[in-house]
């Protein structure tokens, strides 16, 4: 009998439907080629339930995400809502919710996507940040007092905790083993921790040494480097080439995702997985809701099938999602660009041409 995947589908705001669209147009050509079943049910969280309804996410949504094999999201935030309701209310919540500890954040260049960066191309940029989801400033640990007075104080916790930081660091060792053995050039290369210890010195200090005690111990085949976070984004301009799996905490990651998405052509491309190893992980084109495309049928659906192809592999259909990468790349070597608008073709015609080829191989 085939085998059936549950998922739970957000596609939200903006242009969110409209690339979720085009994934599911993918993910159900690959299900048909691969043969399994993909079984979607879709929720209407995001702005325009929020603006009618005042609810961003109840708990019983949570409990029923639990029963999924995997999620799917498409866009949160509107214009008309002020910032940060809607992204702690659905997106942070799920996240915690779900304990998906991982943010695990491909930077690749494929071919004929264009960088920012003069000289470097798709052998250069090839790497995964692997961003810790769960801790850190994200807790929104802290406070204000005299609020509006020039007394004012406010404060926002970097908080870790050992295990948190250890279950993060093993998925990072974990997959830079498996990258290692798939590719001698990544096996050139270490696996770095991105931190600021030189300031942070207690929660840099915790990273440090969990990062040193498990590469020594557990995985001393692999090699080992540290950047701070600072240095990091220089190089990720100047010697991106010098990475492969970077791991770091939250905000950091956050930050430097949004550099690694410039640097693979753009939030048209950059996909992401918030990952429970052991759960229910939600993958998300890293982009917004685009409000200014919205309903155009100009966006650039590609991150969405990227985070699809993520899916995938996450829920051990790996060949399936090579599929699908192989014809993301067949299909990029069509367009025009992967900006929003210059594609020179819509997005639903990015995810027919994709969903045809996935179909064919
Ligand atoms: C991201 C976003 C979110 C984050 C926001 C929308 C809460 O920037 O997924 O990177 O900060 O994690
Ligand atoms: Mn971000």
């Amino acid at each position: 009998m085939a085998k059936t995947y549950t998922i739970a589908l957000i596609p939200g705001d903006g242009t969110g439907p409209e690339v979720v669209r085009e994934g599911v147009k993918v993910l159900n050509a690959a299900a048909v080629k691969a043969g399994f079943k993909l079984e979607f049910t879709e929720f209407d969280f995001g702005a325009e339930r929020y603006l009618k309804t005042g609810e961003t996410l109840p708990d019983s949504a949570i409990e029923e995400f639990k029963k999924f094999d995997s999620m799917f999201l498409g866009a949160i935030g509107h214009p008309d809502v002020k910032p940060g309701i809607l992204e702690t209310g659905i997106l942070l919540k799920t996240r915690f919710a779900l304990d998906q500890y991982i943010n695990l954040r491909p930077v690749r260049l494929y071919p004929n996507v264009e960088t920012p960066l003069k000289d470097k191309g798709p052998d250069d940029i090839d790497f995964v940040v692997i961003r810790e989801n769960t801790g850190g400033i994200y807790t929104s640990i802290g406070g204000a007092t005299r609020v509006g007075t020039p007394d004012e104080i406010a404060t926002q916790l970097m908080v870790y905790d050992r295990r948190t930081v250890d279950r993060c660091l093993k998925y990072a060792f974990e997959l830079k083993k498996k990258r290692n053995a798939k590719n001698p050039k990544y096996a050139a290369k270490p696996i770095t921790l991105i931190h600021k210890r030189n300031v942070l010195t207690h929660c840099g200090d915790l990273w440090y040494r969990a990062f040193e005690e498990m590469g020594e111990k557990q995985y001393p085949e692999l090699k080992r480097d540290y950047n701070h976070v600072d240095a990091a984004n220089m190089w990720f301009v100047k010697n991106p080439e010098w990475f492969d799996v970077a791991v770091t905490e939250n905000l950091f990651g956050d930050i430097i995702t949004d550099l690694g998405a410039m640097i693979q052509g753009g939030l048209g491309v950059a996909s992401g997985g918030n990952i429970n190893p052991e759960g229910v992980s939600m993958f998300e084109p890293m982009g917004g809701s685009a409000p200014k495309y919205t309903g155009k049928n100009v966006i650039n659906p590609m991150a969405a099938i990227g985070a699809a192809m993520m899916m995938l592999d996450t829920i051990g259909e790996s060949k399936a999602a090579q599929g699908i990468e192989a014809a993301m790349i067949a299909v990029m070597q069509k367009m025009k660009s992967q900006a929003a608008g210059q594609m020179g073709m819509s997005t639903t015609e990015v995810g027919d041409q994709i969903a045809d080829l996935v179909a064919k191989k």
